[in-house]
């Protein structure tokens, strides 16, 4: 395998597709399904026109990306992975020290299967959510990087399909089928995780569901990165490489929000010129980073011990750990019964590994919020975003019965009632923001509520055009 890619192919790639004719010959069968998906369940509207976007054209840690006009359709979704280091072995769990599996050990394979489809699933799922939001772009800066995100969460779902295609044969084919036939929303088929089924019809959703479940995305596939069967590593690796843009997307989204409301709250009432108060995009924080939290899953696992004990999934950084396999030591865990009495349990480290990976999450969104409340500070402004306790409005795990102010105090459940609207969005809360949505296209203008970006991508400036729009499009214009 070279670290270049072949685009002389039907389907972009760096495995040497062409030498496996039977993989080949599956895949291209499955691409006029997806093709067929994305254009019913991806951005609607905009499939005709032309988009700055970035093709990934090696997996070089350095110029990785080339940047040009494409229409949707037509963006070259390919299957790179990380080159093979052949000297790698497998360096956590009870399988540490042998090489890694190139192959799907057979004790392991419904286990990685789930794994695989479960990650998979996300993927097109966070299309679909997000299919209307083109419509309402504050910008045609915002409306090319929606789309980037869009095409790179359709590739990570080829990504996917590529691992099962090739290494889990005919149930593999099924559950790649089936990937095509969920849908977010569908109460008859719904998407597997619960925060990928509710549509984000807003733009300060969007920002937050990019900087806390993308970022979610991030911690899943490092651990997966970690893991044994090697090809499924090198693939994470390179997923993550586009999810950082992803990442900035929503992070520089909202502190580009924050920015424009400060500079609001100096000339008068927020709400009255049009921006968005600071409380509700606190309420907004609440809601998606609680959300994403519970993507983790539960605090005391014993599919978590398990996968870490089979080296299927590590940690964030395996490698920079004191010890490997997580064995006779434990993690000091919070607990609290109905009344809110807290206590401390040692659990097992291996059963504690979704929480190691939540602290390792925890602690990379404090530093996002701090860049939040530096833009704030240098406005001038007061007011600070501060993330809630991790005990707040979870649904999984052993909080889920258990309400919790945002900075951490108990609440009885009729408490909890009444005070609902001031932590999480309320139904006015969404309709003002619905409110604020329109679309606006022409280059180097912007919403009302949100800042421009501090630099174009790629360089470009200010008012460079990043969509053109054609003859048929909703928003063109003679
Ligand atoms: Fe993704
Ligand atoms: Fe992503």
């Amino acid at each position: 395998m070279t670290s270049s890619m072949n685009y002389s192919e039907k389907i972009p790639n760096n495995v040497d597709l062409h030498q496996d004719k039977r993989l080949q010959r599956a895949l291209e069968e499955w691409l006029p399904n997806y093709l067929e998906w994305w254009t019913s369940m991806g951005p609607e509207s905009f499939q005709r026109d032309d988009v700055y976007l970035r093709t990934a054209v090696s997996v070089d840690r350095d110029g990785w990306a080339h940047f040009d006009y494409v229409k949707m359709p037509d963006y070259r979704w390919g299957i790179f992975l990380t080159p093979r280091d052949t000297r790698r072995t497998i360096h956590f769990g009870d399988n540490i020290g042998q090489p890694v599996w190139e192959q799907v050990p057979g004790e392991h394979r419904n286990t990685l299967r789930r794994l695989i489809v479960t990650q998979g699933d996300t993927e097109p799922a966070s299309v679909e959510q997000q299919r209307l939001l083109g419509q309402v772009c504050p910008s045609l800066y915002d409306l090319r990087n929606l789309f980037q995100v869009n095409v790179e969460e359709g590739r990570h779902l080829w990504a996917m399909v590529y691992l099962l295609h090739s290494y889990f044969g005919r149930d593999g084919r099924e559950e790649a089928e089936a990937l095509l036939a969920r849908r977010s929303g569908n109460p008859d088929s719904p998407r597997i995780l619960g925060a990928f089924n509710a549509p984000i019809d807003d733009w300060l959703s969007f920002f937050c569901f990019t900087t806390f479940t993308d970022r979610d995305g991030k911690y899943q596939l490092r651990a997966l990165a970690e893991s044994g069967f090697d090809p499924l590593a090198r693939t994470a690796q390179f997923m993550l490489t586009e999810e950082a843009h992803h990442m900035f997307v929503g992070q520089t989204g909202v502190q580009r929000i924050l920015k424009r409301t400060a500079e609001l709250m100096k000339t008068g009432d927020v709400r009255a010129q049009g921006g968005m108060p600071i409380d509700i995009i606190q309420r907004y924080v609440n809601l998606w980073y609680s959300l994403s939290l519970d993507l983790f899953g539960s605090e005391d696992s014993s599919n978590a011990a398990m996968f870490f004990g089979a080296s299927l999934k590590g940690r964030d950084h395996e490698e920079d750990m004191a010890e490997h396999t997580a064995l006779d030591l434990f993690y000091d865990m919070k607990k609290y019964d109905a009344k809110g009495k807290l206590s401390v349990d040692k659990v097992p480290l291996r059963r504690a590994m979704n929480e190691v990976l939540r602290d390792a999450y925890v602690d990379d969104c404090e530093k996002v919020v701090r860049s939040w409340n530096k833009a704030l500070e240098a406005e001038g402004c007061d007011e600070r975003i501060r993330l809630p306790v991790r005990e707040f409005h979870r649904a999984q795990g052993v909080y889920a019965e258990i309400c919790f102010t945002p900075d951490g105090r108990f609440l009885t459940a009729a408490e909890w009632n009444d005070r609902r609207d001031s932590f999480l969005p309320s139904e006015a809360d969404r309709s003002y923001i619905k409110s604020l949505m329109y679309a606006v296209t022409k280059p180097g203008e912007f919403a009302h509520w949100i800042s421009p970006p501090s630099r174009g991508i790629e360089n470009q400036p200010g008012d460079f055009n990043y969509v053109k729009f054609n003859p048929g499009s909703i928003h063109h214009r003679e």
